[in-house]
């Protein structure tokens, strides 16, 4: 049994990883940071008992601190961090270069930023030197994008903050190896989460599930099952890797 924090867990991705944790016997800490109801949903789906609800902000600095001390005190320690919380590609924040006012561009830069980068690496932090004082073994596993390597026309920040999710978990792969930590990332494409919902029943929908030759998008399950392998003891060589969750819908080389 293992102690999870999984960062923005309220719905979609995040939601179906900390289903799949309880469904093996570990206990979680539900994070959100705005939607308690559904936060809360979760917590009531999730097999299993001693699982915990967080909230917060995790573009503040004290915020990311806090939810580490807050998991660590309510779960007796923390042994996986999944880093999934981010400010995704929306209506509201879409940046095109073209088109979006230079204050505008600013906040979707500084926003992403903050919360898809800064937040992780923050919590990241904190875990990392939790599982190093108290002599632990442990994981972390960033939820990255394929648009990091794709690219993000209409939201640059988006695909940097992506990019640079992937490079800083690289880093602390190598950083945290001789304390017996592995981190990883995954690289989704399109998955069919909640927030996707009205894209795929829109026009777009026919030409995002024929980007994958299985003619389909991904599912939050799917993404799930990965970040659980990823974690796992008998994953610890990836450590380092970024793996393409896409369907073939993008091959990098
Ligand atoms: N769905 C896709 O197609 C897709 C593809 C590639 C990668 N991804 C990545 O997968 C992850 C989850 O995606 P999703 O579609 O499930 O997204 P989502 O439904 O928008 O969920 C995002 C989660 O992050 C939390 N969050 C947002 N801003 C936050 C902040 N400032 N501080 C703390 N938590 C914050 C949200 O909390 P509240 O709900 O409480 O606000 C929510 O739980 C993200 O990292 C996303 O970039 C998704």
């Amino acid at each position: 049994m293992r102690r999870v924090l999984v960062t923005g867990a309220s719905r979609g991705i995040g939601r179906a990883v900390a289903m799949a944790f309880a469904e093996q016997g570990d206990t979680v800490a539900v994070h959100y940071a705005a939607r308690r109801d559904d936060a809360e949903e979760t917590l009531r789906r999730l097999p299993g008992h001693g699982h915990t609800l967080l909230a917060g902000d995790i573009s503040d600095p004290s915020v990311a601190r806090r939810i580490v001390d807050d998991a660590v005190a309510a779960l007796g320690g923390v042994d996986v961090l999944v880093n999934n919380a981010a400010v995704a590609p929306s209506a509201e924040n879409r940046h095109s270069v073209a088109d979006v006012s230079y204050e505008d561009w600013q906040q979707s830069w500084h926003r992403m930023i903050d919360v898809n980068l800064l937040g992780a690496a923050n919590l990241t932090y904190g875990v990392a030197r939790h599982l190093i004082d108290r002599g632990g073994t442990g994981s972390i596993v960033n939820v990255g994008s394929r648009g990091a390597f794709r690219g993000e026309p209409d939201f640059p920040a988006y695909g940097a903050s992506k990019a640079a999710l992937h490079a800083f978990g690289q880093s602390m792969a190598v950083a945290l190896a001789p304390h017996g930590i592995s981190v990883t990332s995954v690289a989704p494409g399109f998955v069919a989460t909640e927030r996707q919902a009205a894209k795929l029943a829109g026009r777009d929908g026919e030409t995002l599930r024929g980007e994958s030759p299985f003619g389909r998008v991904g599912t939050a399950e799917e993404v799930a099952e990965a970040v659980l392998y990823l974690a796992s003891p008998g994953a610890v060589w990836s450590s380092g890797a970024v793996l393409d969750l896409n369907g073939a819908s993008h091959l990098r080389t």
